[in-house]
């Protein structure tokens, strides 16, 4: 099974987890990226059992509304019984990295008024400590220089990402991401804390303060679930 089956298996899983977990009529968070987009995609065979979602990005908004799943501004929703996303790494704990999709500011605001976290991911998503993938920090623009000097000093290599083209990427939230390199995050709570009182930084791509509650992991095997 390659890793896009893998995906797709652990979208209709989710879309299973929110049918039997969640009543019906209630909104739901949604997610961003690839993970994010097949739960979507599933999402829509069964959308009269909700009664609309918060989306963690205006690409995941452009998607559900192209399914006419209606959205709804997170300012007007008070809580959501899920919120479902992908991770790029997801460590024992359920502490994790996110933002390689640039969403995670979003993401993390969506996850804090949920009452619980659905992490869906393939296997090879797993890890002992987080690190290995580079850590997504989210910067206003005018600090992006000082908060990679900070990184630095911490042992870590940040990059300004890019897009294809050579020019900056720029958030929805209009501002810049540095990926650091080569950080092992071996106490992600304490870190997400330090990292997120730097000037300028808007937010980190460290999931232990709103760190996942329940994880579906596809493998080749199946869907497993984890509870943390
Ligand atoms: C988006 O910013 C990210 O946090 C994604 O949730 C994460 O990158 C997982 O993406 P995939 O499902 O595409 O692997």
């Amino acid at each position: 099974m390659n890793q896009n089956e893998l995906k797709q298996q652990v979208a209709k899983k989710a879309v299973e987890y929110v049918l039997n977990n969640v009543a019906k009529d209630q909104i739901i968070g949604v997610g961003t990226g690839s993970t994010a987009d097949l739960f979507i995609d599933e999402l829509a065979k069964v959308k009269s059992h909700i009664k609309g979602t918060i989306a963690s990005s205006e690409r995941t908004k452009a998607r559900l509304e192209s399914h006419g799943i209606a959205v709804f501004d997170v300012n007007d929703v008070v809580s959501v019984p899920v919120y479902v996303d992908g991770a790029d790494e997801i460590d024992p704990e359920g502490n994790m990295i996110k933002g390689g999709g640039a969403a995670h500011t979003r993401e993390k605001i969506c996850a804090s008024i949920a009452d619980e976290f659905v992490c869906i991911a393939d296997a090879s998503k797993e890890v002992a400590i987080l690190g290995a993938f580079p850590l997504p920090i989210e910067v206003v623009p005018l600090s992006r220089e000082a908060v990679a000097r900070q990184m630095r000093e911490l042992g870590g290599n940040p990059i300004w990402r890019m897009n294809a083209d050579g020019s900056p990427l720029i958030t929805d939230n209009a501002c810049h991401i540095l990926d650091v390199h080569g950080l092992h995050i071996t106490e992600p709570l304490a870190l997400e804390i330090q990292l997120t009182i730097i000037p300028g930084v808007l937010t980190v791509g460290i999931f232990a303060q709103n760190a996942a509650d329940v994880a579906l992991i596809a493998a080749a095997d199946g869907v497993n679930v984890v509870n943390f």
